[in-house]
């Protein structure tokens, strides 16, 4: 079929076949289906879905649109962690360091912010001289050499995902579960992983809304590992506020490395040693996730971790001593706080409307061509459940430029619910699904 017989097909509900998916996909890659073509193919699957049989087919074409690689050169089983995409979500600032630290190799290609979500590649950009784009020789050196490697994918690896991802940030046709499990899972699958763990997030903040759509999301990534012999580990967690006390590239940078010395709030953490222990089992490294606890407190105590995380800075052309050295990060101009409309306890946090109230800062994009700000975004100084009184600082903001700051202090106040009884706790970790 022609692209404009495939778009159409998938419009009408009819089934695509494998072989017209594969050259659908491919042409894209090589420029010959355009922007608009698949702009509409992906609306077209965001309300039609993709069939178990379509969906393999996407995938595979993602996947192979480039380079499938072998880290077999690095002794012991390689695992990453992949996150469906949160507010405030910087698991694997820490986590790769941590995991590396105790031996388990990460090989980890990350994305940049997406939607009303930060992304892993701008944090890491906001540390000084931070080097995202390394070619693919040097990964597999660094994976072997440091244990840890996290980049942003490459001209040869699932380079069908990098436009696709980019082009469904600007089409509204992000929050799909065809598109988000073969968008993750073709990146996964080429970066030469053994095994997986996903981090599915749930909530206002996250892509998925409720548990039964990311228990949907779960399944359908661990089946696409199943098919591709991998063994993935999918766990539900809570994204109904952002995770930690803030959001804003070299803020989360802050807080992860104040993880890493044991000293960050307790959810980033909790949620940080879940899924990292979920990693020591995978990598064989322990036993049972209350084993790889042991091994985690341990790395964090004696300052390993924190040592490893400056190894991969350095080892990726960046300055050590801005981890040492906070300080050194970049820094907003100005400070300014919102306050409290009334007294009571913060029963609610739309973290979507928290995402997009620190793009219009700044710290994410608009537009694929838009700069980053890295020094700017939120400190939250309530968080749910807490009490506060009128007038009293919900969010510190950091910016630089105030021509939008009455626009995200509306933001940020609209997306705080406060109420006048405790809300019940929710757990942080949800599901967990194998
Ligand atoms: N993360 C990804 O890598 N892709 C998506 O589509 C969503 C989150």
């Amino acid at each position: 079929m022609r692209p404009y017989e495939l778009i159409k097909a998938k419009r009408d509900g009819q089934p695509l076949p494998p072989a017209d998916i594969r050259a659908f996909l491919d042409g894209y890659t090589q420029g010959d289906v355009t922007d608009y073509q698949m702009s509409a193919m992906c609306m077209a699957v965001f309300f039609r879905g993709l069939s178990d049989v379509e969906l393999a087919a996407w995938t595979r074409a993602m996947l192979e649109s480039g380079e499938v690689l072998d880290l077999s050169e690095t002794k012991g089983l390689k695992v990453d962690k992949h996150s469906t995409g949160g507010v405030g979500d910087k698991v694997s600032l820490s986590l790769a360091p941590l995991a590396a630290a105790c031996g388990v190799p990460v090989p980890m290609i990350s994305g940049r912010g997406l939607g009303h979500t930060g992304g892993t590649l701008d944090k890491l950009e906001s540390i000084p001289g931070f080097r995202v784009d390394l070619d693919v020789p040097t990964y597999r050196r660094l994976v072997k050499d440091v244990g840890a490697c996290l980049i942003g994918q490459t001209a040869t690896l699932a380079p069908a995902d990098k436009k696709l991802y980019a082009l469904r940030d600007v089409t509204a046709t992000v929050d799909c579960i065809p598109l988000i499990a073969s968008s993750i899972m073709s990146k996964k699958l080429a970066e030469g992983i053994d095994a997986l763990v996903l981090d599915v997030k749930v909530g206002s903040g996250a892509f998925m809304k409720t548990v039964e759509d990311a228990r949907t999301l779960g399944r359908t990534m661990i089946g696409i590992g199943r098919e591709m012999n991998k063994k993935v580990v999918a766990v539900l967690t809570d994204m109904d506020q952002p995770l930690g006390n803030t959001v804003g590239n070299a803020l989360e940078v802050i807080e992860a490395v104040e993880m890493l010395r044991g000293k960050a709030s307790a959810d980033y953490t909790e949620v940080t040693l879940a899924l990292t222990a979920e990693m020591l089992v995978q990598g064989g490294k322990a036993k049972t996730p209350a084993e790889a606890r042991v091994q985690l407190a341990k790395v964090i105590a004696d300052g390993s971790a924190e040592a490893k995380l400056c190894d991969i800075v350095k080892a990726q052309g960046g300055d050590p001593s801005a981890i040492r050295e906070l300080s050194k990060l970049p820094r907003a101009r100005h400070t300014t706080t919102v306050p409290a409309p009334r007294a009571g306890f913060v029963t609610g946090i739309d973290s979507e409307a928290v995402g997009l109230a620190a793009m219009a800062l700044g710290a994410g994009r608009a537009k694929t061509t838009d700069a980053i700000d890295p020094a700017v975004g939120f400190v939250l100084e309530k968080k749910m459940g807490a009490r506060v009184q009128a007038g009293e600082a919900l969010v510190t903001v950091h910016y630089n430029d105030a021509s939008r700051l009455d626009e995200v202090k509306a933001r940020v106040t609209k997306a705080w619910r406060i109420g006048d009884a405790a809300p019940a706790a929710r757990p942080l970790i949800l599901e967990r699904l194998e």
